[in-house]
């Protein structure tokens, strides 16, 4: 019961990873505010765990508006992602611009002005951002979405560097195929059945599987920052 009433903020945490992780901290008594953009009534489903907030986190005034909504924070989950599959090449371009905004800059602006104001009030802190087991083995295809979390992941590095020795961390979680939010399509449709029938995991990944990571690196007395955790059965080895 360590996080029992710490502060923290679930950002995109309405989807399929945020929901199992909400679920869990819960039960340890965090104080959770969880957010969300366009899908309200899957937000409202958490209303009995979490206060609930709408923001969209290309948008700088939202990111403000979220922190200040929140106040002291202890710790800062950014699950925001969007898959930005390209259909066709022409639209490549429009779609990679998209990737870059809600997959890497945004999560990683909120980030650093989250961790500047843990820095301001020197308080310790854990912040963990989501990236994507195509950002660590190549997927043909995922120029748009993998190029922008490979960078998230890069820059989610630095800014641990920066808060390095003032006990705020900063680490990445990169999942595999998980068989909730965005991937549950892909795996009833398939699309992913060869990484189990060429023996690259043992099954698909459940959204626990995450959620218990999550809890990992959240962990007050965890002593680990800059890192990249694919939580993946195997696949990216
Ligand atoms: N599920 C997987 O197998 C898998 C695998 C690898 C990596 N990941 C990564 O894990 C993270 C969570 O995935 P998930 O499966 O839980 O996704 P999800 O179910 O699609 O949830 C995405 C969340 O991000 C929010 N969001 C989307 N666009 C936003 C924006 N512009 N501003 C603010 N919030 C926004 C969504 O809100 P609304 O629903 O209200 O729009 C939702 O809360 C993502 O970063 C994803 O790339 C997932």
């Amino acid at each position: 019961m360590t996080l029992h009433n710490r502060s923290i903020l679930l950002v995109g945490g309405s989807g399929g990873l945020g929901t199992a992780t909400a679920r869990l901290l819960a039960a340890e008594s965090a104080a959770l505010t969880i957010s969300y953009h366009s899908n309200e009534s899957r937000a409202a489903a958490l209303q009995d765990v979490a206060d609930i907030v709408q923001a969209d986190i290309t948008k700088s005034a939202d990111r403000t508006r979220l922190l200040d909504t929140v106040g002291q924070l202890y710790g800062v989950v950014i699950f925001t992602g969007d898959p930005s599959r390209v259909k066709d090449q022409a639209q490549l371009e429009a779609m990679a611009r998209h990737a870059q905004e809600v997959n890497y800059l945004g999560p990683i602006l909120l980030a650093r002005d989250a961790a500047a104001r843990m820095q301001a009030a020197s308080v310790p802190g854990a912040i963990v951002l989501f990236s994507t087991m195509q950002a660590v083995s190549l997927f043909p295809g995922s120029t748009a979405y993998a190029g922008a979390k490979a960078s998230l992941q890069h820059a989610a590095r630095l800014l641990a560097k920066e808060c390095r020795g003032q006990n705020i961390r900063v680490n990445v979680i990169a999942p595999g195929a998980t068989a909730a939010g965005m991937a549950e399509a892909s795996i009833a449709s398939g699309k992913y059945n060869h990484l189990i029938e060429q023996g690259l995991a043992p099954r698909f990944g459940r959204a626990e599987d995450v959620a218990r990571a999550v809890r990992f690196f959240l962990e007050p007395d965890n002593y680990i920052t800059g890192q990249v955790l694919s939580v993946d059965g195997g696949v990216t080895l």
